[in-house]
């Protein structure tokens, strides 16, 4: 069958809020036979659509399954570009690789790679990231901003502010940015942001934002090892979360910001980013691959740099680190 044409038949069925659409109609739009559509609609049904079927009248849609099919995020959008070309994939080693070899090719801005589960997932400093099937967002967007490389880092506060709002919206959750990827929400981790660059020495060819969002998960779908440092956003609040509605937001304020930092820069950005910090005004330990400094994390600088002062009074600025928040 064809994607693109189950895709659009799942929009109409999804758009038409309950309404039948008649087979006759979709058969005329796509030029393809009632019969094709007939087998369209049968496996949207294998997939977990229900779908009635109204006598001389058409197919309702009577309930959707949880996934993270195309057509399920753009009823939600509300983007000029990110999210109108998306590659889902039910499951895939990690969704890093495959958006890097399409921002290779010609991948427009706002490309989105998507999947139910990676069987790979990476995070930063080569950290493996826990990927379960079906409760999660696994997401790579690839972004071309005209910036040179030494800004790109910056995606990554605004990719968190970006994913703070939508839990906002969608979950009713407030969650802290942990400077400079990680959110928490009750001080455990739900949200991982994995920024990647293709570029030469003064431009920028593509962003890879890699995001990783716990949504459904159970305790129990956790790895052992990291169970009392992880959470989900069902963990929070014991209802599940709309994950397709979740992408979509996310989109909508990536689009929103990416924008606005190419326009105006990191200055409206950073009000926003600490207005969600956990980090700011807080004893931390920061730590990296030769050195760790203990002290106050001052702010950040127009630049995303995070400052800390130390106890002799010296301010160090930080590119990146792993953060602990100290008691
Ligand atoms: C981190 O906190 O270390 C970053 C985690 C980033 C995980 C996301 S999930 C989607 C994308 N694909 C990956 O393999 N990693 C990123």
């Amino acid at each position: 069958m064809n994607p693109i044409i189950k895709n659009e038949i799942t929009k109409r069925l999804l758009f038409a809020n309950g309404q039948p659409i008649s087979g006759q109609q979709l058969a005329d739009d796509f030029s393809i036979s009632r019969t094709a559509i007939w087998k369209h609609i049968k496996e949207l049904e294998d997939e977990g659509y229900g779908i009635e079927t109204i006598k001389k009248k058409g197919y309702v849609l009577t309930s959707s399954p949880d996934s993270l099919q195309p057509a399920k995020i753009e009823q939600h959008l509300k983007t000029e570009r990110f999210g109108h070309n998306i590659h889902y994939h039910v499951v895939c080693a990690s969704t890093q690789p495959i958006a890097h070899q399409l921002a290779q090719g010609e991948a427009p801005d706002g490309t989105v790679v998507l999947c139910e589960e990676q069987t790979a997932g990476k995070g930063r400093l080569a950290r493996a990231w826990t990927s379960t099937q079906g409760k999660g967002i696994w997401m790579s967007v690839v972004i071309r901003p005209e910036i040179p490389p030494t800004k790109a880092p910056q995606f990554t506060l605004l990719a968190a502010v970006a994913v703070a709002r939508a839990i906002e919206e969608v979950a009713d959750v407030r969650a802290e940015i942990k400077w400079p990827n990680d959110l928490l929400i009750n001080g455990k981790k739900c949200t991982g942001i994995l920024t990647e660059l293709q570029a030469d020495v003064d431009r920028v060819h593509a962003i890879i934002l890699g995001i990783g969002v716990n949504v459904n998960q159970q305790q129990s779908d956790f790895p052992e090892e990291i169970q009392s440092i992880a959470t989900s956003i069902q963990m929070i609040t014991g209802q599940p979360v709309d994950r397709a509605k979740l992408v979509a937001h996310i989109l909508n304020h990536l689009e929103v910001y990416s924008d606005m930092y190419v326009k105006h820069g990191f200055a409206p950005l950073k009000i926003l980013w600490e207005s969600y910090s956990c980090t700011l005004g807080k004893r931390i330990k920061a730590i990296m691959i030769h050195q760790q400094i203990v002290g106050t994390a001052l702010g950040i600088t127009d630049e995303g740099v995070l400052q800390i002062k130390t106890d002799d009074g010296e301010i160090h600025g930080v590119y990146s680190a792993d953060i602990e928040i100290q008691k």
